[in-house]
């Protein structure tokens, strides 16, 4: 299977300066009123593009804040950060959604689908945020969906699938727009071993097609996928190795 995308392949090695995610010195506060939650307490970390990085640590050690700020969709209490060489801090909220429809697609654990459209309706929603025309969207929706393997389930509702292929329509929604960076938080956590394994092979194929794949994963067959680990503890990486093999 391929994925259509001609970028270089991370493992060829990357300049040190091709940095698609910079970040210096985050940190995310969340004031709730009575308490301060310090969720990251200062945040280094720099990815180039084609990586594929596993974020790994306890829960509540701030991996999903940490995926929300690098998917422009919070932004962080202090620190700079860059996206594909764009500081993000001085955009506004338009101007964030823009970045993130353009070069980030999600992936969650709960697969995040809209309940009362269809797969196909699903996966052809960003291509309508991004002024896509008909015809190219249709033809592009059904690649997409043919591509995981749903190319018979294209009408089916979410209920009406498993969560297997749900995860599946959510990956095809996530490449609507070609995005550079794919993020996925805890992609397998709701899926069983098999259907885990399918989604697994997907991230890989996608690496493998030139993309940077960041994943918050419990799952340590998929963390071991990655060419680097990032671990976090109380809201600070603890550890950030690259795996001896890949
Ligand atoms: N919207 C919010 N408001 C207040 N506190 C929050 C909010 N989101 C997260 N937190 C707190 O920030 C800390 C980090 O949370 P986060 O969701 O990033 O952890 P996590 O590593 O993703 O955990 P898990 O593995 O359970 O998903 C936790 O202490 C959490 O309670
Ligand atoms: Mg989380």
């Amino acid at each position: 299977m391929t994925w259509g995308n001609n970028k270089k392949n991370g493992r060829n090695g990357n300049l040190p300066n091709d940095a698609i995610i910079h970040m210096a010195g985050i940190r995310k506060v969340y004031d709730t009123g009575k308490v301060q939650v310090e969720a990251l307490a200062g945040i280094d970390l720099s990815v180039q593009s084609g990586e594929f990085v596993a974020i790994v640590g306890p829960s509540g050690s701030g991996k999903s804040t940490l995926m929300n700020l690098i998917g422009c969709l919070d932004t962080p209490t202090t620190g700079e950060y860059s996206l594909a060489g764009e500081p993000v801090s001085g955009l506004d909220r338009d101007q964030l959604a823009d970045i993130r429809n353009r070069r980030v697609g999600f992936i969650f654990q709960n697969f995040n689908l809209l309940p009362q459209i269809s797969a196909f309706e699903n996966v052809e929603m960003p291509l309508l945020f991004g002024a896509v025309s008909k015809k190219d969207r249709r033809s592009r929706t059904k690649e997409l969906l043919e591509r995981v393997g749903l190319g018979n389930r294209m009408d089916h509702k979410p209920t009406e699938l498993s969560g297997g292929q749900m995860q599946r329509v959510a990956i095809a929604r996530a490449l609507a727009m070609n995005p550079d960076i794919i993020l996925a938080d805890e992609p397998t956590g709701n899926l069983d071993s098999t259907s885990g394994s399918d989604i697994m092979t997907l991230f890989s194929e996608l690496w493998e097609s030139g993309r940077t794949v960041i994943v918050v994963t419990h799952d340590m067959a998929l963390a071991r996928r990655a060419a680097r680990t990032v671990e976090l503890y109380d809201g600070i990486i603890t550890r950030d190795v690259m795996a001896e093999k890949i």
